[in-house]
């Protein structure tokens, strides 16, 4: 890949779980380590590209040429992105963002009780960031990641039609070596009219850069 070529580009990536609040001390998340994430902002950056990371992890190394953006909730997450989406020609939602948080965060902490040895937590629907931006693209080309535990390509396929996308990183993260925290990921690339392209397993670094790659000839 020669170098440069998303010189005066502006690249939006988002990595990491959202954590989703129930009380000052607790939240609901997932294992996304956020080592994808990283790992394509560094890949973007190489290629000259000015990069936006908003993150919920922020103890790894920010690559040269990132600008971290630190949030926690995916109410937070889809409000940083909003906030600059005009700006962006490409984003990459690499995060793991949770579909459903705590219906209300309690000003205090959760206390048990001495006469239930059951609760239960009410949930309600967070915005889906990706939909939510589709409505509002103008130039932005907007790439998302599927994360599936069983029918791959059909649940993906799904995805890159309702999410209107550029393109989908369909990911199987069923298995340890691939997925959620591993180093290594193994992914099939879906773009609407074009055969689904089955990339071998690789290094997310490497892969970030195959993506990037990919993401090149989308752009305006
Ligand atoms: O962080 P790592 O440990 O390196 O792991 C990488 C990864 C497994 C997290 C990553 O490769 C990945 O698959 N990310 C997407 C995880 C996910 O939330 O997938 P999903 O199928 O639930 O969502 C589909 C797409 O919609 C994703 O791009 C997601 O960011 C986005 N989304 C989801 C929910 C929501 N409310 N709004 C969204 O925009």
């Amino acid at each position: 890949l020669m170098n440069g070529q998303l010189q005066g580009r502006t690249v939006l990536v988002t990595a990491g779980g959202t954590k989703e609040r129930l009380d000052p001390v607790r939240f609901i998340s997932n294992d996304s380590s956020g080592k994808m994430g990283y790992a394509l902002a560094s890949a973007a950056a190489d290629q000259g590209a000015k990069v936006i990371l908003v993150s919920t992890i922020h103890d790894r190394a920010i690559p040269a040429g990132v600008t971290l953006v630190q949030v926690e909730s995916a109410q937070e997450m889809l409000t940083a992105i909003q906030q600059r989406f005009a700006t962006l020609d490409v984003i990459i939602m690499a995060a793991a963002v949770a579909d459903f948080r705590p219906a209300t965060v309690a000003e205090q902490k959760i206390k048990k009780t001495t006469d239930n040895d059951r609760m239960s937590l009410s949930l309600i629907k967070n915005p889906d960031i990706l939909k939510t931006l589709a409505r509002q693209r103008e130039q932005q080309v907007m790439v998302g990641f599927a994360a599936e535990t069983q029918q791959l390509i059909e649940n993906a396929t799904h995805k890159l039609t309702e999410k209107q996308l550029a393109m989908l990183v369909a990911n199987d993260v069923s298995k340890k070596d691939r997925g959620f925290n591993a180093d290594t990921n193994e992914v099939t690339i879906l773009r609407p009219h074009q055969a689904p392209e089955a990339l071998p397993m690789m290094s997310k670094t490497a892969l970030a850069e195959a993506l990037i790659e990919r993401i090149l000839p989308l752009l305006p």
